[in-house]
């Protein structure tokens, strides 16, 4: 590229508690590119960022923008001078108003005494979403919007102070497969304008579809810088974790046992008539795009959601309804999507969160079992391949993949004989997403039940026995996966397909 660098970082240099993350950081992007930034869990992408934005203090080395050296004491100041970020968990506040989440921390709307314009700042809010093509009312609350909505208030609130670097991390996390591409379509539009951008992201197609140029890093240091039109997502991949990956998906061919989950008739709540069964020593994915009702059908299952009719079986004894404890003691365990608002207490130590689900089993004469806790976390930390500190470290300071384990590891500690994995693989590197592949195979090869349910089309026909498709609350389509192709899934999700999906 032949353009000056608008932001550039020399030799960073970061360390938490004595473990050092970033080793001297060479990372730049030019205005109007799109610059990936890719690397395993715990790789230091988000502290880079959060160094670069004034969020965390580097202990060595420059951040240059605009040729000249900078340091923010805090993340409004990078904002102020052009450096906008959007960060991996949303900083949204759920009940004020999409306005005032634009503007929240900004000045020009008060006058003198602190009072707020708020005709002005409803108007300046709707100009900066309708730039980005959107036109949804400002004075809404934000927790009343959509996943896709709350990140464009994200962006509107990232881009209304003339953003000249805009950094996205890991944007496409939160989103539905389906609504990407419109995120897509923002992002080349800020391009086009010339704003400099830096995306995240752990799924290689996006990486591929969408940047100029791929930093990769690897053990703290930037180890490639790819010029993505010359250079393969395989050659990002390869230099990513060090080594080719063979095997991506582990697929055992098995012979599924008896049944253990039966649904039958399962309404209510936009779901008709979902009926399906689940085996031992299988892996079921369901598949559907967002809004189609899988998340719905989980939450039933589980007892998390009102199951106004239908009935839930665990080996042909009927689970009593709407009660998670009648779930979990019949076996079942359920990750959920979003680990943040349910899968764990992210200011609690790994420890305390694995444990959490399963108290008694750490119970001895009315004492907590110290010793046995150890050497169970110590065993799920090994496991999965778990990056930390140790036992201790709090969730919150995990990376967003390495706090994805710690979920699973909190249910399998549990022994289900049912487990309901809802986008598991969400926010996981690719090499931690295939030892999670792995450990699915293993854990289906050892008996269990899986249901696994995912937005991502090669995923679920990677480690799939039988796949199930779900479009508008029904089940639109029920596939042995042998040789079925990717077309046939999104057929049946898009409706598309006889099935008894047509209303
Ligand atoms: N506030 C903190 N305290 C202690 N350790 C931290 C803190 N923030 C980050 N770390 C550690 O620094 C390392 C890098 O974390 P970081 O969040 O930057 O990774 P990442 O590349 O963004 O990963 P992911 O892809 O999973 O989001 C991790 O090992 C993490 O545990
Ligand atoms: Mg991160």
């Amino acid at each position: 590229m032949s353009a000056e660098p608008i932001l550039r970082t020399s030799k960073i240099t970061k360390g938490f508690f004595g473990v050092q993350v970033l080793k001297g950081i060479d990372f730049e992007v030019c205005p109007g590119e799109i610059m990936g930034l890719v690397g395993e869990n715990g790789a230091g992408k988000s502290t880079l960022m959060k160094i670069i934005t004034g969020l965390y203090t580097n202990d060595g080395g420059e951040i240059i923008f605009k040729g000249a050296p900078v340091f923010f004491s805090d993340p409004g100041k990078a904002r102020d001078i052009g450096i906008s970020i959007i960060h991996q968990e949303f900083n949204l506040f759920s009940n004020l108003s999409v306005a005032e989440n634009i503007f929240l921390d900004r000045k020009e709307f008060r006058n003198r005494l602190g009072q707020v314009n708020w005709k002005k700042m409803n108007e300046e809010a709707r100009k900066v979403l309708s730039e980005l093509g959107a036109s949804f009312d400002v004075t809404m609350p934000v927790r009343m919007l959509s996943v896709r909505e709350q990140q464009l208030v994200e962006i509107a609130k990232a881009v209304s102070t003339n953003a000249q670097v805009l950094i996205m991390d890991e944007p496409s996390a939160a989103l539905p497969d389906n609504e990407v591409q419109n995120m897509f379509d923002v992002v080349r539009m800020l391009k086009q304008k010339g704003v400099a951008i830096i995306y995240i992201s752990h799924r290689m197609g996006e990486i591929e579809q969408i940047c100029d140029r791929v930093t990769v890093l690897r053990d703290g240091i930037n180890v490639d810088v790819l010029d993505m039109k010359t250079r393969k997502i395989d050659d990002v991949i390869a230099q990513m974790v060090g080594r080719e990956i063979k095997d991506y998906y582990p697929h055992t061919s098995r012979e599924p046992g008896d049944e253990i989950l039966k649904v039958e008739e399962m309404s209510g709540d936009g779901l008709k008539n979902i009926s399906f069964t689940v085996n031992r020593k299988e892996v079921v994915g369901l598949y559907g795009l967002a809004g189609a009702g899988s998340t719905e059908v989980a939450e039933m299952i589980m007892g998390l959601r009102l199951m106004p009719s239908g009935t839930v079986l665990m080996n042909g004894e009927p689970v009593k309804k709407n009660a998670i404890e009648a779930s979990m003691a019949a076996g079942i365990g359920y990750v959920p999507p979003d680990r943040r608002q349910e899968g764990i207490v992210v200011n609690m130590p790994i420890a305390d969160n694995i444990i959490m689900a399963n108290l008694p089993k750490y119970i001895k004469k009315g004492l907590l079992d110290f010793k046995k806790i150890a050497a169970s976390t110590a065993e799920h930390i090994k496991e999965l391949a778990l990056k930390c500190n140790g036992a201790d470290q709090t969730v919150l300071s995990l990376s967003g993949g390495n706090q994805q384990k710690v979920v699973l590891s909190k249910w399998l500690d549990r022994n289900p004989s049912m487990l309901i994995l809802n986008e598991p693989t969400r926010g996981v590197d690719v090499g931690a997403k295939s030892e999670i592949y792995r450990l699915i195979d293993e854990l289906a090869n050892s008996g269990l039940a899986i249901l696994l349910i995912s937005s991502e089309v090669p995923e679920v026909l990677g480690i799939s026995d039988r796949v199930l498709v779900m479009c508008r609350g029904r089940i639109t389509g029920e596939y042995k996966n042998e040789n079925l192709g990717q077309d046939v899934l999104l057929k049946a999700a898009s409706g598309t397909t006889g099935g008894d999906g047509n209303e």
